[in-house]
């Protein structure tokens, strides 16, 4: 069995840079989850997802080809605060009941802060911030959620929130065993 590999699911490219940081520091390759083999060989998959609508893109197919006897550590990439705990509840939430039991460690789960630059986002994006930015503009402020309001702070900007600093619990678990 192979040791480890770093695997992630990028849209926009700040996952991306997480990931190939994560490789530069530890020495792990790093793959693109479309483009990722035998990922059943690896002894531990460090997995770096972006977050779209509360979901962790390319994770479920990730998983899907791991064994049990394989170890995952976590870390999602999105807008919100990663200290927002309420809301990283929710998603942690989410994550327990998506993935199989033997996968959620929540010692072994983090969250991440990404970028946005709305002149990129492709179309059907485009339209899904669109609706949800009107839908949260209807709001009271008190009902607002953290992710809503990051992205009613943020809409049609270029932000970008990613700090290495966020990926040093993760680097002590990889090179630790
Ligand atoms: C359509 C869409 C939905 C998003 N949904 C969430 C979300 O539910 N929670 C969150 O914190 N960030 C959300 N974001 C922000 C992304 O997670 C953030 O831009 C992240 O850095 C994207 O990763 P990537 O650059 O690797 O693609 C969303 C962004 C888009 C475009």
């Amino acid at each position: 069995m192979n040791s480890q590999i770093i695997i992630y699911g990028s849209e926009y490219g700040s996952t991306k840079r997480y990931a190939e940081r994560l490789s530069e520091i530890t020495g792990i390759e790093a793959v693109n989850y479309k483009e990722a083999k035998n990922i059943g060989d690896y002894k531990r998959v460090v997995y770096l997802g972006g977050i779209f609508a509360g979901g962790v893109m390319g994770l479920k197919k990730t998983v899907g080809k791991m064994t049990s006897q394989q170890e995952l550590v976590l870390a999602t990439v999105g807008m919100t605060d990663p200290n927002e705990t309420t809301y990283f509840e929710g998603i942690r939430k989410a994550l327990k009941a998506q993935l199989p039991a033997s996968f959620y460690d929540k010692n072994k789960i983090f969250h991440l802060r990404g970028a946005i630059d709305y002149s990129q986002l492709g179309f059907k994006h485009r339209i899904m911030m669109k609706m949800f930015h009107s839908m949260m503009l209807k709001k009271p402020e008190s009902e607002l959620t953290a992710d809503a309001k990051a992205m009613l702070e943020t809409y049609g900007k270029q932000v970008d929130f990613v700090d290495y600093n966020g990926l040093k619990p993760i680097i002590e678990i990889i090179t630790k065993s």
